[in-house]
């Protein structure tokens, strides 16, 4: 076909779809029998499809939260400040600041299915046991002496530490030692939210009794291989959480080390996984650790469902949708679903991730498409 005659094409195509816009919209004045018709529609709370079907139908996912990034730099300083101001006795006992994408009208949540939030636990404070059916991951960004115990076993937290909560475990985190400690929560609560499942229990008193020595699980699968995949989980998930509930920063950090010596690779991925199974952590959620080489970047990816990274190390950006993000460590960000994004290290840098896509592989609607050239950066993104 000649530049010409695509060019022909293409205007048609655009005609027909005007014309069919044309069709589908609703009553204009001076058509007063289809003007009634409408009217008496929204009066019997109908809605004709004919007029919604780009919305409810796109053709690729429009997700409504949109690429945004929370700088350590203004997080840090907002929760020394709420841990001064906001004892536990004032509402402090669990002293989360949830991300808010500015894309979602207000609502917590740092893209459509997931919550992301930094937590803070002062010396000596402990937040008090609960369960939830939305199930929960910690991950350890500073700090030390804390221990979150889920179900009884004390699983004690250090920096780089993936800290497991799943659903309906009752859990607590207790500062036993004089530094403050900050994490990074993540959780599939407005999913859980959206199916209308929230259930919410308090434990009847301030702290669960602990089961023996600290650490059970990790203890019990010591010596059992399987905590890790390279890149990710491809298969669907189990709808069980992983009994394994700690995967210490000394293992991930051999096994992306290994990785990359093996490869070959400036850029390497695992998921981790439940070393019964080999599927995701939790039914809900796949947890990531991705290593760029200073110098060193990734192509860019697009993925259904959505992703919060934690920048653990090092020093960086990422495009996404053509934007550009600048980032560095304790720094969290949002993918929202098909946004094409792509992560260059100035620094050597160590991401964790979460995402969605053990629910979307469980349902058969996941898909990816990696690019083959770079994205044109269009902007820099500037915190507000
Ligand atoms: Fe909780």
């Amino acid at each position: 076909m000649t530049v010409d005659n695509r060019h022909a094409a293409q205007q048609q195509q655009q005609e027909e779809e005007e014309e069919r816009k044309e069709r589908r919209r609703p009553a204009e004045h001076g058509e007063p029998e289809l003007e009634a018709l409408y009217a008496d529609l929204a009066a019997a709370r109908l809605q004709p499809l004919w007029t919604i079907t780009e919305d409810l139908l796109p053709p690729e996912p429009r997700p409504a939260a949109v690429p945004w990034l929370w700088p350590a730099a203004t997080m840090r300083p907002l929760a020394e400040r709420a841990i001064r101001l906001v004892p536990v006795e004032r509402g402090g006992e669990r002293r989360v600041l949830s991300l808010v994408n500015p894309g979602l009208g207000g609502r917590p949540y740092a893209a459509g299915t997931l919550w992301g939030a930094i937590q803070c636990l002062g010396p000596r404070e402990s937040a008090p046991a609960h369960r939830h059916t939305p199930g929960a991951i910690r991950f350890v960004l500073d700090g030390e002496g804390v221990w979150t115990t889920v179900d009884g076993d004390a699983c004690d937290m250090g920096p780089g530490d993936l800290i497991l909560t799943p659903a309906w475990a009752w859990h607590d985190h207790v500062n036993g030692g004089d530094s403050t400690m900050f994490w990074f929560d993540g959780l599939d609560l407005p999913m859980i939210q959206a199916l209308d499942a929230v259930f919410f229990e308090p434990y009847p008193d301030q702290r669960q009794p602990v089961r023996g020595e600290h650490n059970t699980s990790e203890r019990a699968y010591r010596t059992t291989p399987g905590r890790f995949t390279p890149d990710q989980v491809t298969e669907a998930t189990e709808p069980i959480s992983s009994p394994l509930l700690i995967y210490r920063w000394a293992d991930t950090d051999a096994e992306l080390t290994r990785l990359a010596a093996t490869t070959g690779q400036h850029a390497v991925s695992v998921e981790f996984t439940n070393p019964e199974t080999g599927t995701s952590v939790l039914p809900t959620l796949a947890c990531g650790m991705h290593r760029i080489a200073a110098g060193h970047g990734t192509l860019p990816v697009r993925r259904a469902g959505n992703m919060v990274y934690v920048v653990f190390r090092g020093e960086g950006h990422s495009v996404m949708g053509g934007q550009r993000f600048d980032w560095r460590a304790g720094d969290m960000f949002a993918v929202p679903s098909w946004t094409p994004v792509d992560h260059h290290a100035t620094a050597q840098a160590d991401l964790f991730s979460i995402g969605d896509a053990p629910v979307l592989r469980a349902l058969g609607v996941y898909r990816e498409q990696v690019l083959s050239e770079p994205q044109i950066i269009t902007s820099t993104f500037r915190p507000s």
